[in-house]
């Protein structure tokens, strides 16, 4: 912790962190995706079911069974546009020329009807694995707005590949052909992984749906603190521009065992406002009255403005919101504990170069038991502006202990 003690007291902190790099994972010029066959892979760029450069990873999640020090790393790849063969998969060991090969999750039949077949995945922007060793999927079931399947939850229980749970989402839930789910968080009882909570980011439709999951009941929550706002509309990265008009992106939770009224966190990824709102009034259903904009809007609070966007977040044990910020391209850390202030944000790692957005964040422990913090990040700004160049790398995955990250020393 020696950072906080040292650089705690400035204002705008973010160079004084800037010296830490994270450990290199993975890293690609363009997505190496593996096909059940040769003609199979023939079959889906004559069908434009497979366009290499419409391949653009998102999340990152990671799996450590019991014991094993080399997790299995999953990375989803959401079908904005047609020419994505598989939405879901896992890094494996063979390296080819544009970085390592990858292979379709839990297989390619899932992911093969692109919409027909709505028992299969349809969209895939973020996954979380949960501590009974099962992936709970989110999957938006559009494809390029159209919404070809109900947006539905998965688990899948990672030892066995059998499905565990399925939740479609009622209509009233979601926007037709609006609605674009983009991140799960899920929090199970300790006790029973079948009681607990999935919350889901509805990113364009701009709000965050519940699910009690031992109830299998759901209800939204959508107000004007869900949603977007015009002065962060533009993503300036590594100066390029592009748009983004998205609400809600992320929730996390205030960890176990910190004492007092636990709160879920939320922000809009056009949006520099991070908010707050008492967990026990998110997972009271009968709060939450459909479209009623003004229901419990007391009760939430704006903890402050942090001058930029952040994509995803995630949540240490100790009690640190991390998240990835826009610009600059960094990582910045808030001690929950403290207000939501420029001299209370630190910048944990600047990097214009690596960290150019990152839409991935995942605080996963491994097999000690020891927190470590996942990245993704994919160069967005260019594969929605002019195009990404080839030659450089594009897509990275990168790590880092949480404890590390957090007191300034050497990730490895
Ligand atoms: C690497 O990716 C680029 C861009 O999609 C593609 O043009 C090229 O053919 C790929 N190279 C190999 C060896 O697959
Ligand atoms: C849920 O909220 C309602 C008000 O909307 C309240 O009457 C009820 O006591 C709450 N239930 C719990 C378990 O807190």
């Amino acid at each position: 912790m020696e950072r906080w003690i040292v650089f705690g007291v400035c204002c705008w902190c973010w160079l004084a962190a800037s010296a830490q790099a994270l450990e290199s994972v993975f890293g690609a010029y363009n997505l190496e995706l593996e096909f059940p066959s040769p003609q199979e892979r023939q079959r889906a760029l004559r069908d434009g079911l497979y366009d290499p450069g419409s391949v653009i990873p998102i999340d990152v999640d990671v799996y450590y069974k019991h014991g094993d020090a080399t997790p299995s790393i999953f990375v989803t790849i959401p079908r904005f546009a047609k020419g994505v063969p598989y939405s879901l998969a896992y890094v494996t060991n063979e390296m080819r020329p544009n970085g390592t090969l990858l292979q379709a999750y839990p297989s390619y039949e899932w992911h093969k009807s692109h919409g027909a077949d709505c028992n299969g995945l349809t969209s895939v922007y973020r996954t979380q694995i949960d501590e009974c060793g099962r992936m709970w999927i989110l999957d938006s079931g559009e494809i390029d707005f159209i919404q070809h399947c109900p947006p539905q939850l998965y688990a899948i229980d990672l030892e066995s590949g059998k499905v565990a749970h399925q939740y479609k989402m009622p209509k009233r839930l979601y926007k037709e052909g609006v609605s674009r789910f983009v991140t799960p968080t899920v929090e199970l009882d300790p006790h029973n992984c079948d009681v607990g909570f999935v919350y889901m980011a509805d990113s364009i439709g701009d709000g965050i749906v519940v699910y009690d999951v031992a109830a299998q009941q759901s209800w939204r929550i959508e107000n004007k603190f869900t949603y977007p706002h015009p002065d962060f509309g533009t993503f300036t990265i590594a100066g390029e521009s592009f748009q983004l008009w998205d609400g809600t992106v992320s929730t996390t939770l205030t960890p176990h065992g910190l004492g007092g009224r636990r709160m879920m966190y939320f922000h809009s990824l056009s949006s520099e406002w991070q908010m707050a709102i008492p967990l026990d009034v998110v997972n009271n259903g009968s709060n939450w009255r459909l479209n009623d904009v003004s229901a419990a809007l007391d009760q939430f609070q704006l903890l402050g403005k942090r001058g930029s966007q952040c994509v995803a977040a995630a949540m240490s044990e100790s009690g640190f919101l991390i998240c990835g910020l826009v610009q600059p391209a960094s990582l910045l850390a808030w001690n929950i504990r403290t207000g939501y202030s420029h001299q209370n944000l630190v910048m944990l790692v600047e990097d214009e170069q690596r960290l150019q957005f990152a839409s991935g964040l995942k605080i996963v422990r491994n097999h000690e038991g020891k927190e470590e913090l996942w990245v993704l990040s994919n160069r967005l700004q260019k594969a929605f502006g002019a195009g990404l160049d080839y030659k450089e790398i594009n897509f990275r995955i990168q790590k880092c202990g949480v404890q590390e990250l957090l007191s300034g020393r050497p990730c490895n």
